[in-house]
């Protein structure tokens, strides 16, 4: 199977992850294999890598392009919202690294069929696991125009979001990625489509996080990795967008300072502790080499924490 992605902020973030042969880890989402091929390079000959996706074409295309590595590379079909359970179902409640890259991989967006790109025609879909029923079609032809509108202005920070959501609902049904782009058009004044980016750019960022639930459950997916780790143990995550980020952020935040006392509390009372040490202060992101031969890595923020 044919799947170009290239890892964004690779060598950075196999550097952070400070593997050792032996050690076992969990890619959580493992798209084509790319930062899970480096993992593998340097647990060998000992170390597992669990890669986790919800994507079957990403775990196939991982499989072949890591067919070299044998069993050390164990595939999961899932969501790492559930990474508690998989990670008990294989016996391994504990792990000494974990990395995350958010969001759709290339091989996704070049996909026609799969409605992620509003540069080709395509049915209304966005699904990233496509055995879900729930896709761009329920969210673009069912939403109350209210609810369009929150999500289009929250997830896409777009600020004709009202307007956008009141051409959508007064031309449904829409089918196809095409017919939602002329409608977004229609609803973007001329100037301000002359001036930004492709106008359909922050409306279909948005009806894909919804699609695919990106941010409402990021916080907890965190927190559960963070369980996940043995002391010592790292978890790397790769957002794309300012939103992932900061949720990325103020979770570790959380999670180094939890105690909720009052600032002038001369002692704790709360008796929330550290759970990890943060060792990006400020996110670490691609050089000016990388975004010049992957464009698309040029919003990536790659943010690091250790298990204490
Ligand atoms: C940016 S790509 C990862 C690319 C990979 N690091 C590589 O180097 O080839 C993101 C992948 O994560 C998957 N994904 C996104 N959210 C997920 C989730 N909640 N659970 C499992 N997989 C997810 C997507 O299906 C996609 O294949």
């Amino acid at each position: 199977m044919n799947f170009h992605h290239i890892p964004v902020l690779f060598n950075e973030t196999i550097e952070m992850l400070d593997l050792k042969p032996g050690q076992i880890i969990v890619d959580a989402t493992l798209g084509g294999g790319g930062h899970a091929g480096g993992i593998l390079e340097r647990i060998a000959p000992d170390g597992i890598l669990i890669g986790i996706d919800r994507d079957p074409n990403a775990l196939a295309a991982a499989r072949a392009n890591l067919q070299e590595y044998g069993d050390a590379l164990i595939t999961v079909h899932g969501n790492f919202n559930d990474l508690g359970t998989i990670l008990d179902k294989l016996n391994t409640p504990h792990v000494n690294g974990m990395v995350m890259d958010l969001g759709v991989s290339s091989h996704q967006l070049d996909e026609k069929s799969r409605g992620f790109s509003y540069q080709d025609d395509a049915p209304l879909d966005m699904r990233m696991d496509p055995t879900q029923s729930f896709s761009a079609m329920n969210v673009v032809n069912e939403y109350e125009e209210r609810q369009l509108a929150r999500i289009i202005f929250d997830y896409g920070e777009e600020r004709w979001a009202a307007r956008i959501a009141k051409f959508i609902v007064e031309n449904r049904p829409i089918h196809t990625t095409g017919e939602l782009t002329e409608i977004i058009k229609a609803a973007i004044p001329a100037k301000a489509r002359r001036q930004g980016p492709h106008p359909s750019r922050r409306t279909f960022q948005a009806i894909r996080i919804e699609v695919n639930g990106e941010l409402e459950t990021l916080e907890e997916a965190i927190e559960s990795a963070v369980n996940s780790l043995k002391s010592g143990g790292r978890l790397c995550i790769i957002t794309f967008h300012s939103l992932e980020d900061r949720i990325v952020k103020n979770t570790f935040r959380r999670l180094q300072s939890p105690c909720t006392c009052p600032p002038d509390s001369p002692i704790c009372i709360c008796g929330q502790e550290a759970s990890i040490k943060i060792l990006t202060r400020k996110p670490i992101i691609p050089s000016k080499y990388e975004i010049d031969e992957n464009p698309r890595s040029r919003s990536a923020k790659l943010r690091t924490c250790e298990k204490l």
